[in-house]
Order: C-alpha cells, then structure tokens, then sequence
C-alpha cells in the first residue's frame, strides 16, 4: 500500500462526511466498507498493493477472446436501421459488413480502417497482446490492404492483477505490430473489471484491388488459411480439461500474422476474402455466400482443425458462442447424411484471430494453395467450392474420410443415459485427455 497523506484524507473525506455520499463512489456512505475494514480511502489516492506474480487472464473473464462479441444477430435486430448518410468517397461502409471500412482518397489508394477490442483468449499477457495485434491488423489483410498505423485500446482492472500484466499486454503488441510493419502512434486505456485489449488500425489500399466478401464467383473454390478451433480449446481450457499441446498450438495460430497469406492471395488476384473470427467460419462464410449471391458446399472432412479439438468437441465441450452463433447464421446451414449435430455445431465455433477465407478461381487454387504451404502456411486448405447461384445458402457435406472419436456420438450416448439411471454421459465421456 502506498503511503498515507492525513491531511489529504482529512479533506476528502469531511467533504464526503459532510454530503452524506463518498465522492468516488456516491453509491456507498463515507466512511465507506473498505475505509472500516482496510484502513484505505481510495478518494485520497490510496490503494491496496496490486497482487504480484503470474496471472491467468482467461480465468479472469466470464468470456475468452471473440466469443465476447455481441451476437451478430442482435447486432442486426438492434442496429440495424440507423441511418447511414451517403458519401461518394465511402467505397465499403457499415451497411456492406464487410472486415474494414474503406475510404477512396481520390489518387487511386483509400484508407482502410478497422477496430477490434476483445477479451484475453490464452492466459499470458505477452502471448495475449500478440493476438490482439495480429487479430486487430487481420480485418486490413481480409480486405486485401497494407497496414501502417494502429492505436491500442485497453481495458485493465487495476489494482486486482499484477500491474505488470498491463505492460506485457502492450508490449506484445507492440512486438507484433513491428512485425506486421504497424507503428503504434497512440492509446486509450480505462479502468474495466473484465481485461480487455484491441487496436484500431489504419491502412491503405490500391481502390482496383480490394478484396470484399461480395465478388466471390459460381466455381471459385474456397480456401481456409488456419486451422479452426480457438473457441472450443480455450473453454476446454476454462473448466481445465485441454492439454498443454492444444493450449500452445491454438495459441501459436492466433499470433500468426495474415500478411503473408494476403500477400499471396494479391499475387494470385484471388477474387474475394474475409477472416474468420467470432461469427465463426459459418457466420463469416454466410456473410460471403449471401452478399456473393451464391450457394457454398463444405467438405467437413476437409476442414483443418487445431490438435485436440476433435475430442474435445466428442466429449461435449462445445462452448455457449456457438450457440449464439447459430441464432445468427444456422438458418442458412444445412447438412448432408452422416454429419452429425456435433459435426455442425464445430462449424460454429467462435474463432480468435482466425485465418483468411478466401475465393479463388479453380484453376488457380491448387497452385496458391501449394504456394500458401512452401511460406510454411501449413494447415491452409481447399474446404468446398461456391456452387450455383443462390441465396448463399450453405451445404455441409461428408465424404466420411474422417470421423469424431466415439465417446462423443450422440446417439450413443443417448442410449447410455436411458439404459443406466447414473448421468453416465459426463461419466464417461471425459479424461482421456486432461
Ligand atoms: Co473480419
Ligand atoms: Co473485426
Ligand atoms: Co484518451
């Protein structure tokens, strides 16, 4: 604790005596419970000691990463007939929803902005900095753009962790911006119960090469760039059933950079591009389909998945975003024989700093996606194809190559449960792989 000013307290607090009400807190009478029980007046600057050591960030938040995004679906019921007011130089705005705004300054380059605050998905501060950076500049590479500047936005519950989770947050992100080649040139930070990190980045973009959601084209086929499953490893993580394995992997995925996969996408002049991030790959690929105006088909079979995830998912462990996912897009899914509710529900799932998805020409995709593998890009993978014109509905298909492990077959563990009187379901589905 710092030290005791008297006379300092002496003033702030007859003031307050003298209102009846604390002047920090005008919720609570003065003397206030923490002045009784602590010898602490926070209105004369003191505080107790900021606890030391190692803190765990996501056992700090009711939600990890993007799954604390507001549902897309009441975004849109709540949202979704403000006015917006035209403006010539707008060539991608709100009404598009696309990844980032873009704004032609008239020589042929426009601005690309975007802003992205979320809550930690991994533990480490350094690590959890990182992915807010690299989340935060992904939403520039999805529209095909260059990033230069960011500013961070902070949310830290001072005093209730170790002060210095603050500074290796930044320092994470500024590590990670250097290496997306951004400069950070300023901030925001407000005292927030509940961590929070996320920048606002500023590009620019040549106006003839900007890759929106809306251009994919009947036959592109469709490329997903990481593996998915950030969402299901960290809530694993919560009630401390994912391994360290998974831990490390999802974590290394979310602080990938996207540069290296937008740069290629420009080279091959693929024809449309989002990133995958709290919608899920079903929330953004709705997004693509629908505004393409094109049916999609999915292979499950195809889709690259973090290590573990498969089981975890078997076992159950399907957090509550996914659900809030499905209000929003489900109504656009469908699928073939053999996909399992559980098989669909892990489209869902919320990603954090998920990969490009990105529409490419047939002819083309084979040899991108090997070009995407050789800049060691090695979970990048074709998912499906756009198929006829539509309503952008999406098919998720089987061509059963791949299975879920058993534990987690539905049907299975339906039997179970009504043949035994015990909740044999949780008994019997879990730690194999604490
Ligand atoms: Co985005
Ligand atoms: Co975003
Ligand atoms: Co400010």
């Amino acid at each position: 604790m710092n030290k005791i000013d008297t006379q300092r307290r002496k003033r702030v607090m007859s003031r307050s005596i003298k209102l009846g009400h604390c002047v920090c807190n005008p919720a609570q009478p003065c003397p206030c419970e923490q002045f009784k029980k602590m010898d602490i007046c926070a209105c004369a600057g003191e505080r107790p000691a900021s606890p030391n050591g190692k803190v765990e960030l996501t056992k700090t938040v009711e939600k990890p990463g993007c799954a604390s995004k507001i549902g897309q679906k009441f975004l849109k019921d709540t949202l979704g007939d403000l006015p917006h007011y035209a403006d010539k130089n707008v060539l991608v705005g709100v009404a598009a929803g696309d990844d980032a705004g873009i704004y032609d300054m008239g020589n042929g380059t426009a601005l690309v902005q975007t802003v992205d605050v979320f809550t930690p998905s991994v533990d480490d501060p350094y690590t959890f900095g990182q992915i807010a950076a690299a989340n935060s500049v992904s939403d520039v590479y999805a529209m095909g753009g260059k990033p230069l500047t960011a500013l961070s936005i902070i949310g830290f519950p001072v005093g209730t962790i170790p002060d210095n989770a603050l500074r290796e947050i930044l320092r994470g992100g500024i590590d990670k911006m250097k290496e997306a080649g951004v400069s950070i040139i300023g901030g925001h930070s407000i005292n927030d119960p509940q961590t929070k990190a996320g920048f606002a980045v500023t590009g620019i973009i040549d106006t003839k090469k900007i890759k929106t959601n809306s251009t994919a084209q009947k036959g592109d086929v469709l490329i997903l760039t990481k593996p998915l499953g950030t969402g299901i490893i960290a809530f694993a993580h919560q009630i401390n059933r994912a391994s360290q394995k998974s831990i490390d992997a999802s974590a290394k995925s979310m602080t990938t950079l996207n540069k290296t996969a937008c740069e290629l996408m420009l080279k091959f002049n693929a024809n449309a591009c989002t990133d995958v991030t709290g919608f899920s790959l079903m929330g953004h690929l709705k997004e693509m389909a629908t505004t393409s105006k094109l049916n999609v088909e999915i292979i499950w079979d195809k889709l690259p998945w973090l290590p573990g995830v498969l089981d975890y998912a078997a076992a159950g462990m399907l957090p509550g975003a996914i659900e809030r996912n499905k209000e929003s897009s489900a109504h656009k899914v469908t699928t073939g024989k053999d996909v399992t509710e559980t098989m669909a529900d892990m489209c869902f799932d919320a990603q954090t700093s998920g990969g490009l998805l990105i529409a490419i020409d047939k002819a083309k995709a084979n040899e991108f996606l090997a070009r995407l593998h050789a800049k060691g890009i090695a979970d990048a993978a074709i998912i499906g194809h756009f198929k006829t014109e539509g309503s952008g509905q999406i098919f998720i298909k089987t061509d059963n190559t791949r299975k879920l492990p058993e534990k987690g077959n539905n049907k299975k563990n339906e039997s179970c449960c009504s043949s035994k009187e015990s909740s044999c379901c949780g008994g019997d589905s879990g730690n194999g792989f604490i």
